[in-house]
């Protein structure tokens, strides 16, 4: 049997928590042919229609390893105590990425070097996180939480259209994901619950940027 990614959540999607109200706000800024809960209307091609290549696609993974480096860097650092409760959750990416590039390699594919798309988010992300844990933390959750959703379908599709079918280790996680994604929400609840309602909603209101900078990355998929 099959099981979809949102079969798979549906037990677990509510947790009586703040993260209930960060994954409620994020799902509102999907579109609609994203997500069933998404509300903005589609721009462009439904992702579905995309066209990847494997030029594109390499530059997606590159950029988004930048990016999952950067996020564990900065939970490595800890400026803030509450960062160092998002290390080791096992929803890391950075390392499953780097075999599925040397993977490439082998494959006579080149490399390429970071894009703007990847740099830029980084280098928001670092700036922010020493000085803004509430707005730091909404880009943890977004990134991780988004890329076990929506950015495994999209894996499945690319994968299909010109892997063979090839599942990356991107898309694998060690242990049981539901699991872990549901360790990481209660850490978040518990985080959260030292917040006042300002910084909660300075925490939601992140989630747009996340939005975009995420949604650059992606569509590198057909660049
Ligand atoms: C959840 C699709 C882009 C953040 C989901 C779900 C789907 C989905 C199907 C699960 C819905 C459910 O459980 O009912 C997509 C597609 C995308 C996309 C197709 C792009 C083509 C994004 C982006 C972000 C994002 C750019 C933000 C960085 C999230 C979050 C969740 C989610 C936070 C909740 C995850 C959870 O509760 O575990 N997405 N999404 N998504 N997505 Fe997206």
């Amino acid at each position: 049997m099959v099981v979809t990614v949102a079969e798979e959540r549906t037990s677990k999607r509510y947790t009586g928590g703040f993260v209930d109200e960060m994954r409620s706000v994020a799902m509102k800024l999907h579109t609609k042919d994203q997500a069933k809960d998404g509300e903005k209307e589609t721009q462009g091609k439904p992702w579905r229609k995309w066209e990847p290549t494997i030029d594109g696609y390499l530059k997606f993974l590159v950029d988004s390893k930048l990016v999952y480096d950067t996020l564990d860097t900065i939970l490595d650092k800890a400026d803030f105590p509450e960062y160092a409760e998002f290390r080791n959750t096992g929803l890391e990416r950075a390392g499953n990425l780097a075999i599925d590039l040397e993977w490439f390699k082998e494959q006579g594919h080149i490399v390429p070097e970071p894009l703007s798309p990847g740099i830029n988010y980084s280098i928001y992300i670092e700036e922010l996180s020493k000085k803004d844990p509430q707005a730091f933390i909404c880009h943890f959750y977004n990134t991780y939480f988004a890329h076990t959703a929506g950015g495994r379908m999209i894996g499945r599709k690319v994968a299909a259209k010109i892997l063979n079918g090839k599942e990356l280790e991107f898309y694998k996680w060690d242990g049981d994901l539901p699991q872990l994604l549901q360790n990481v929400r209660e850490k978040l609840n518990r985080v959260a619950e030292n917040w006042t309602r300002e910084e909660k909603n300075h925490c939601l209101e992140e989630t747009e940027k996340s939005f975009e900078f995420n949604g650059d990355i992606l569509h590198l998929i057909m660049a």
